[in-house]
């Protein structure tokens, strides 16, 4: 199959919605949900694990084709399954990543990737205590204090959303002062840049699972000359140790490091949400 003909719809400058892209999204949403229900990663995307609070993910690995021999029908008829979600879902981010990066005129460094997806399910009804509005806390998926850093850095940001059986679970974003929200349509594709301002949450959700697909563009970084030169004078033993206790209060203070599975004791210190829900001052 392929993508000749979709939708895009600009929610605020850089976010861009895409819909249009998967006129199957309801199979693709039994073929999901029959996956996260039971496959324990026999097939092809990889166990459906515990997601932090939220619920459960499987993640980045794909297994290939060399566990099929000798299997049922059955068994391949649940791989052949899997694997069409996983192809129609990447098929359908690479139209609509390479149509924001041409539309929006993002400078792409020399060498960059695209991330597998991950498939994510959110339990209906997470519990956050006083912040209980939101189900995943304002963020931006680039964590800046790793800035200076060596390592695969976040680029853009893309997620894809299978059902709306559920109640709320809008993204919320916070960008320089403005506020923007977008309820998800099934085989819609939101993208944004995952670098700060572009801070973002997701509402509660009631009444339902909700089930998604997240995506990365990130780019290889080699670390800042001073960073480097740090690791060479402290001795990359000590070095590491120093970062470590640096990043862990970074984590404390500022609240934008959620891009993945965490610990639930890292989301008990955010504050952030009191912050944006003071009144208005503009
Ligand atoms: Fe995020």
């Amino acid at each position: 199959m392929t993508i000749d003909t979709f939708t895009r719809k600009t929610i605020y400058p850089n976010i861009d919605v895409y819909t249009n892209l998967l006129p199957d999204i309801g199979m693709i949403y039994e073929y999901m949900k029959e996956s996260e229900e039971d496959a324990k990663g026999q097939y092809f995307v990889s166990d459906w694990s515990k997601w932090s609070i939220f619920g459960t993910y499987s993640s980045y690995e794909m297994r290939d084709e060399n566990h099929l021999t000798g299997k049922s029908s059955e068994f391949l008829e649940r791989y052949r399954r899997e694997k069409y979600f996983y192809d129609r879902i990447v098929e359908a981010y690479d139209v609509a990543v390479a149509d924001y990066i041409e539309k929006n005129n993002i400078e792409m460094p020399p060498v960059w990737t695209k991330v597998n997806p991950s498939f994510c399910k959110y339990h209906s009804e997470i519990e956050y205590g006083q912040e209980a509005d939101l189900t995943m806390q304002y963020h931006s998926d680039y964590f800046e204090a790793e800035s200076e850093m060596p390592g695969n850095k976040f680029l853009i940001t893309c997620t894809m959303y299978i059902n709306d059986d559920y109640d709320g679970g809008e993204i919320a974003f916070y960008v320089n002062g403005d506020r923007v929200e977008y309820k998800p349509e099934p085989g819609s594709i939101v993208i944004f840049p995952s670098k700060p301002p572009y801070y973002h949450a997701v509402k509660k959700i009631k009444n339902g699972n909700k089930f998604l697909v997240r995506k990365f563009i990130t780019y290889p970084f080699a670390g800042t000359q001073e960073w480097l030169s740090n690791q060479m004078n402290h001795g990359p033993i000590r070095w590491a140790e120093m970062e470590k206790t640096r990043l862990e209060k970074a984590k404390d203070d500022m609240p934008d490091v959620i891009f993945g599975p965490r610990e639930e004791k890292e989301y008990s210190r955010m504050d952030i949400h009191e912050k944006l829900n003071a009144p208005e001052t503009k």
